[in-house]
């Protein structure tokens, strides 16, 4: 097993005392994650990747489900768990203070951030709108616990198409409903759409101050006022988008904040205009693309998918549908 790989009871999401009709039952759930039907969000697995992925499951359900052999992958695990205990030590000795630390610590962030104009699943309003991003953010946790995927960025082919609405609402609903701890980061440095239209910035620092290295990442992130959802905008746009987005400060802030929030999202200006993309995707997990309904063009869309670098796309949002859901066609 790889350093990061889960093994087979978190892929499943069951205990080391699992039944073996919890067993089953976990196994099944976990085949409709590869199945055709699945809706809000579908992964763009090919047909291959999708045997290959159900051929994984049958085999930790069989191995699961014989009681011999699942006495000796857990004497297995048990080894495992040792080694990575060992290296855990060895490491956290080595690499000292966490830069994220401080605010970890009880009553030491402070609520200074408030919104100019509301998101819109905060107040419920539209309940089948909050709907669809209940729906979005449960399958989206689904793919980052298989994946082990933490933090991902939200793009488009092109302007305009939602990345922005599509960010805070499904941040908002993660941090007030799923009680998660999220960070918003604004990458797009270009147009920062919530530092300008979203938050009352004041004279906080931004991401643009932290990769000039004018400000360090602690006094640039701020959480929203009775919220677990912290931003840390861009503050004002910049011409070098590109090269303080390929700094190795960027590299090294998402790695860190990796760490410390359970999701971290990333708003990202479009994807074919700009290079900036390519190089946000050097510190990110996944890109999740929206798409405007009805409006950007198929072949466009596909462009953009396949043009995507290096980190895999996680899935497609189609926003302003009826239902927001997946589409796989687009491979
Ligand atoms: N589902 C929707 N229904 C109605 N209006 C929407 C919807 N999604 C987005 N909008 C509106 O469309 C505009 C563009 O949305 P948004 O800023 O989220 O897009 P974006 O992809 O982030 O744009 P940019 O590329 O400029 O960053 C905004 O005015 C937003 O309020
Ligand atoms: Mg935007």
């Amino acid at each position: 097993m790889q350093k990061n790989e889960k093994n087979y009871y978190e892929i499943l999401e069951i205990s080391l005392s699992a039944t073996p009709d919890e067993i089953e039952l976990a196994y099944r759930k976990a085949k409709t994650l590869y199945s055709e039907d699945s809706v809000a969000v579908y992964s763009l697995y090919t047909s291959e990747e999708r045997e290959q992925k159900l051929s994984e499951l049958l085999d930790m359900y069989s191995t699961l489900s014989d009681p011999s052999k699942r006495r000796a992958y857990d004497d297995y695990l048990k080894a495992e768990h040792i080694e990575k205990r060992k290296e855990w030590d060895v490491n956290s000795v080595a690499s000292g203070k966490d830069i994220f630390e401080e605010y970890t610590e009880a009553g030491a962030f402070r609520d200074k951030l408030s919104l100019k104009k509301a998101i819109t699943v905060m107040d419920n309003s539209d309940p089948m709108f909050s709907e669809k991003y209940r729906i979005l953010f449960n399958k989206l946790e689904q793919m980052c616990l298989k994946n082990s995927f933490k933090s991902f960025a939200v793009t488009s082919a092109i302007k305009g198409e939602g990345k922005t609405v599509t960010t805070l609402n499904l941040a908002y609903i993660m941090a007030a409903e799923f009680k998660k701890k999220v960070l918003v980061i604004e990458s797009d440095l270009r147009n920062p759409a919530i530092s300008s239209d979203y938050l009352n910035m004041g004279r906080l620092y931004g991401l643009v101050d932290v990769l000039k290295g004018d400000a360090d990442v602690r006094s640039a992130i701020n959480r929203l006022e009775d919220t677990n959802l912290y931003f840390l905008p861009a503050r004002c746009s910049v011409k070098n988008s590109s090269l303080l987005l390929d700094s190795p400060q960027m590299r090294n802030l998402m790695t860190r904040a990796r760490e410390d929030f359970d999701y971290v999202i990333v708003d990202c200006p479009p994807i074919l205009p700009l290079v900036d993309i390519s190089m946000i995707s050097k510190s990110i997990d996944a890109f999740l693309l929206v798409v405007r309904a009805g409006s950007t063009p198929k072949d466009i869309v596909k462009k953009a998918a396949k043009s995507l670098p290096e980190a895999g796309l996680l899935g497609i949002v189609l926003n302003g549908a009826d239902h927001m859901h997946m589409n796989k066609y687009y491979y």
